[in-house]
């Protein structure tokens, strides 16, 4: 009987260049992952183009090599950026802290000297193997922040991967059932000290 062999997913950084040559496939990740409406990747793409250009920008991707001449393929993507005053989700997530009981020298100092996680996505054909950790390490590694913040959907009893991949990392409540304007859905700001230390598992 034959036997099928699928190479197995690499965590590979990935350069500026790379990151828009692949914008369209990376969107695809997302749009499969967060299950959101096709058409999505559209408003996005333009937001994502701009993050690039942010400084401390990182991106991180897990391909699947491919075989006989193919082109890799990608299913996983991370990227974030370090986080700076005059960004959107750092004014929210300040105005949310101390809305929240946060002082504002506690919220500062917090906030004075972070990398943001802004988007962590598997392709649901590649969840449950643990690429989603090999990413966060690989995106969080060295970085010369302090901290490291994201923002993820608020979830019942946090049962879901992105909560308990979160939480095995480390990662506390900064905020929680939190509103962006713009967006009905509450969320959760949750952070970490960095250097996340250790081998991943
Ligand atoms: C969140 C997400 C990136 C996590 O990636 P992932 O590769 O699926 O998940 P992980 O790297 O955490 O791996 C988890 C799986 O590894 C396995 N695993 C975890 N700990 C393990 C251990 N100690 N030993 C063996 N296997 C283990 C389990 O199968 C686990 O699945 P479970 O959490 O359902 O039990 C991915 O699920 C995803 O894209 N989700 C949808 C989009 C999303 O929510 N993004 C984040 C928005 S903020």
């Amino acid at each position: 009987m034959a036997v099928e062999n699928t190479p197995a997913p690499v965590v590979v950084d990935l350069s500026v260049a790379e990151f828009r040559a692949r914008l369209d496939e990376a969107l695809g990740i997302y749009v499969a992952a967060m299950d959101y409406p096709r058409g999505t990747e559209h408003h996005r793409a333009p937001m994502w183009s701009e993050h690039v250009t942010r400084p401390g920008w990182r991106g991180v991707a897990a391909t699947v090599p491919g075989t006989t001449g193919e082109a890799d393929r990608l299913v996983g993507i991370a990227y974030g950026y370090r986080g700076a005053p005059h960004q959107w989700w750092h004014q929210q997530v300040y105005s949310g802290m101390r809305r929240s009981g946060w002082s504002d020298n506690d919220a500062r100092s917090v906030l004075d000297n972070y990398v943001e996680l802004t988007e962590l996505h598997v392709h649901p054909s590649a969840q449950g193997h643990r690429l989603g950790e090999a990413l966060l390490w690989r995106f969080l590694d060295d970085r010369p922040e302090s901290t490291a913040l994201l923002s993820t959907p608020e979830i019942d009893g946090e049962d879901n991967r992105a909560w308990r991949l979160y939480r095995r990392l480390g990662f506390r409540d900064i905020i929680r059932n939190f509103t962006f304007t713009g967006d009905s859905r509450p969320f959760a700001v949750l952070g970490r000290a960095l250097p996340l230390t250790g081998p991943p598992a």
